[in-house]
């Protein structure tokens, strides 16, 4: 098989590249290691930048998402039985966020590549890139015990944090930065109304705990809890007590329970690969990063990393400019590394680290307290949240 980009990994970022590249004539093959079952069952995140919003308008997978999303144009901090609403609207100049899940971008997006005859194979073994620094790389892959080869003028590793594209960069080539954080988030689903209109990110006496959602009917919670706690261990009244213990009072209140569609632990780490290109292989989303979920930037990264390189492969193709995909790497890890640092810093704002000194915290309560008290913080927390401009 011979095509012009030959995308590894069916999540967001290898449907949405694969999808934006056909919408300008240019033909890809997205090779994905699971069942498409399986990639449809994974809950993930939920709230979108503008930037991603308006890249799956571009794609023209926003029909459903402009009639079922919800816009926030604000989120509450809770600390200390104080909270405090963050008005991302009034701060950014009119900026909000939208919440949509992952897994509903998954669903438009297969659709979207069905409708358009897009070439998606899943359960494909053993997918391998080869002679990517070469000028005629290829990837390899099995399917039904018969070995394939797809001859291509690109690679993209789209293939997430497991993946096998960012292997193919040499070590003396590849540099790594990651911050382990000792703790996890404990989420849960359900379909029950959400506690409150916006999200609530908590950092109680008890820990860091957040009120999230996917629908008027549907929500999402999360509770951080230790790196050796087994989901099999919390029942789902474990988990309400828990997250009600953590809640500020009145929401505590309010909230209504319900059995769980979905319990999962998820450990939670920084991580960046340096460069996110490597001859013909681009790396982008979770292939090349990793953030703590707590400034809700995994998939708007993806998002970010696919614009980039959307862009610099149309025109590469249509008019032979190599500009955009020289600078692939450069531009990508400039937002990349802005959203590392948000996402840092807010985990470190909201969750209890063991190892904290007396100190830590007090510190910690104070820049609770001057996030509280400062326009000026409030809008750099604000600007960072809906998204920092794709520049
Ligand atoms: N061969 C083929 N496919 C692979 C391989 C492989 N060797 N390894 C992984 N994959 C597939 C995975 O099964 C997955 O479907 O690549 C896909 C990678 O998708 P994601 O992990 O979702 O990464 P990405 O598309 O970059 O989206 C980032 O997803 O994980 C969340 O929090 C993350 O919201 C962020 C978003
Ligand atoms: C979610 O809805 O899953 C979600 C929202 C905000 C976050 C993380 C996860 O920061």
């Amino acid at each position: 098989m011979k095509t012009q980009v030959c995308i590894v990994g069916a999540g967001p970022s290898g449907l949405l590249l694969s999808q934006l590249l056909h919408l300008r004539g240019i033909a890809s093959v997205v090779l994905e290691r699971r069942s498409r079952a399986h990639v449809m069952g994974r809950i993930r995140a939920g709230v979108l930048e503008r930037g991603m919003v308006a890249l799956l308008r571009e794609a023209g997978v926003n029909a459903r998402l402009d009639r079922e999303a919800l816009v926030h144009e604000g989120l509450d901090i809770a600390f200390d039985g104080r909270r405090h609403r963050i008005d991302l609207a009034a701060l950014t100049g009119g900026a909000a966020v939208t919440v949509y899940g992952q897994t509903e971008i998954q669903r438009d997006l297969f659709e979207a590549r069905d409708a358009t005859g897009g070439i998606v194979i899943d359960e494909a073994e053993d997918v391998m890139p080869h002679e990517v620094d070469g000028d005629a790389p290829y990837v390899t892959y099995r399917k039904y015990g018969v070995e394939h080869r797809v001859d291509c003028d690109f690679v993209a590793g789209c293939d997430g944090y497991h993946g096998v594209c960012r292997t193919a960069i040499p070590n003396q080539v590849l540099k790594t930065f990651e911050r382990v954080y000792p703790f996890g988030w404990m989420g849960l689903l359900a379909d029950v109304p959400p506690v409150s209109d916006e999200l609530i990110y908590v950092n109680s006496a008890r820990g860091f705990a957040l009120c999230s959602m996917r629908s008027p009917t549907r929500s999402r919670y999360y509770v951080q809890c230790p790196l050796e706690e087994r989901v099999e261990d919390w029942s789902d009244d474990r988990f309400w007590t828990e997250l009600i213990g953590r809640l500020p009072a009145d929401a505590g209140a309010r909230l209504v329970t319900g059995p769980s569609i979905e319990k999962s632990i998820a450990p939670l780490r920084s991580f960046v690969a340096e460069p996110m290109r490597h001859g013909r292989l681009f790396l982008a989303g979770d292939a090349a990063h990793i953030v703590p979920p707590t400034g809700a930037k995994g998939l708007n990264l993806a998002a970010s990393d696919v614009h980039f390189l959307s862009r610099g492969l149309i025109a590469y193709y249509q008019t032979g400019d190599d500009r955009g995909l020289s600078e692939y790497s450069e531009k990508a890890l400039r937002r990349v590394w802005k959203a590392v640092r948000f996402s840092w810093w807010m985990t470190r704002l909201l969750h209890h680290f063991p190892e904290d000194s007396p100190f830590d915290r007090r510190v910690q309560a104070a820049e609770l307290e001057y996030l509280f008290t400062s326009k000026a913080a409030q809008t750099a927390l604000a600007e960072n949240y809906v998204g920092l401009p794709y520049e």
